[in-house]
């Protein structure tokens, strides 16, 4: 088959780790039989520095015209771009809104060769192998808002967490659809003690799971839900929550990943068009070195074949050999645990050295 991704590297690591995963998807299509045609975009920092906008209407039609997008990450330290000009973020967050990408899939497995050097201890780690379902598009990121500067009171900014029951319902209903094909578990995580948005979350949730006999819901205090998913990390299977909790604790999961580094994500939307996105940032700090993890945005690569493109044993590959090539040993710095460790490029082909085409 043919098809066309539209890459939109960004800034920091960005070009780094999108120019990895690409050389894995290059080569898995070629074992399968495939092509990709690939067309890269302005986005972020850059975007910003060409057109005064991190998401430039020609940005816009090149996702348009592609069957998915493949991102790296946008944003970099204060000063990164001319005074007065918006925040590059401000552009994922507009390109998440465009295409009414609600549902977030972030997929969360502990690797048990990595294991013995987390923080946690091995054996809280075993089988764990989370999904979490962030909701996107809506509550505190895209509420009302006022920014300092914008009211007579100098002194206040607010923004306003909102959901209505329709926003709730459509992204309960995917994890509850995910769980299953999974271990039949959905979790849902709010505020339902303090906030009013949580209570409507939660109410809903339980209106949802009625249709899903077959699945056992928990609901978790997002405070305790910190807590649990560190205590219990493997009692979890499907994971769902408004959109600034599911920022937070995905970031505090990949602790059991080994690393902000290891983790993918899809952003998708009813049409189950997506863009798919490792969930750490631009990692100013390492960027340029040549050092950093591009495992998150390789598994994101598996999950674009997976769901946009319906190419599952692709997928597939992909993912074993990212298994392979870490238990054979491959180690970048953020997961060597101090042990010499393979650049981004070192590391990539240890994966593509594993990456095996169809059983003839
Ligand atoms: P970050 O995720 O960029 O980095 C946090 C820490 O993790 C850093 O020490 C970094 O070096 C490390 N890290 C992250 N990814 C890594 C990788 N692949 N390999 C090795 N180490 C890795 O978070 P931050 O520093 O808080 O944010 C930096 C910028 O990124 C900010 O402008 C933020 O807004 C932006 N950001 C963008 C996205 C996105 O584009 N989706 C996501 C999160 C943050
Ligand atoms: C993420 C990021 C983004 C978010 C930022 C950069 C807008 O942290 O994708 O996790 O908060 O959603
Ligand atoms: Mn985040």
């Amino acid at each position: 088959m043919d098809t066309t991704l539209t890459l939109l590297p960004g800034d920091g690591i960005g070009p780094e780790i999108v120019q990895a995963a690409v050389q894995v998807l290059d080569k898995v299509t070629g074992l399968y039989g495939h092509t990709i045609r690939y067309q890269e975009a302005l986005f972020g920092i850059a975007a910003i520095n060409a057109t005064g906008h991190p998401l430039p209407a020609e940005t816009l039609r090149a996702c348009e015209s592609a069957s998915a997008v493949l991102m790296g990450a946008v944003g970099g330290p204060a000063g990164s771009t001319p005074p007065g000009s918006p925040r590059p973020e401000a552009g994922l967050l507009a390109l998440r809104k465009y295409f009414d990408l609600f549902a977030n899939l972030r997929p969360v497995k502990a690797y048990p060769v990595l294991a013995a050097q987390a923080p946690l201890r091995a054996e809280l780690l075993a089988g764990v192998d989370l999904l979490f379902v962030r909701e996107l598009t809506g509550g505190i990121y895209f509420g009302p808002r006022m920014e300092i500067g914008e009211s007579q009171d100098e002194a206040t900014a607010y923004d306003t967490m909102l959901y209505t029951v329709p926003e709730v319902e459509r992204i309960v209903r995917v994890a509850c659809e995910t769980a299953l094909g999974r271990k039949k578990r959905v979790t849902s995580v709010d505020k339902a003690n303090v906030l009013a948005s949580s209570r409507l979350w939660r109410a809903t949730a339980e209106d949802i799971l009625r249709g899903y006999p077959d699945l056992a819901l928990e609901h978790n205090l997002v405070d305790s839900f910190a807590m649990l998913l560190m205590t219990r990390p493997a009692s979890f299977d499907v994971v769902v929550t408004e959109n600034m909790f599911g920022d937070i604790l995905s970031d505090q999961a990949s602790v059991l990943a080994g690393s902000l580094g290891m983790l993918p994500s899809a952003s998708l939307n009813a049409s189950r068009f997506g863009v798919y996105e490792p969930i750490h940032g631009s990692a100013p700090d390492i960027a340029g070195r040549g050092i950093a993890n591009p495992t998150g945005t390789i598994l994101s690569a598996a999950l674009l074949l997976r769901h946009s493109l319906g190419w599952e044993a692709e997928a597939a590959a992909i993912e074993h050999a990212v298994e392979a090539a870490i238990q054979a040993g491959a180690r970048t710095a953020d997961i060597a645990a101090g042990q010499p460790a393979l650049s981004t490029q070192e590391f990539t082909a240890a994966i593509l050295d594993h990456l095996a085409g169809p059983i003839q």
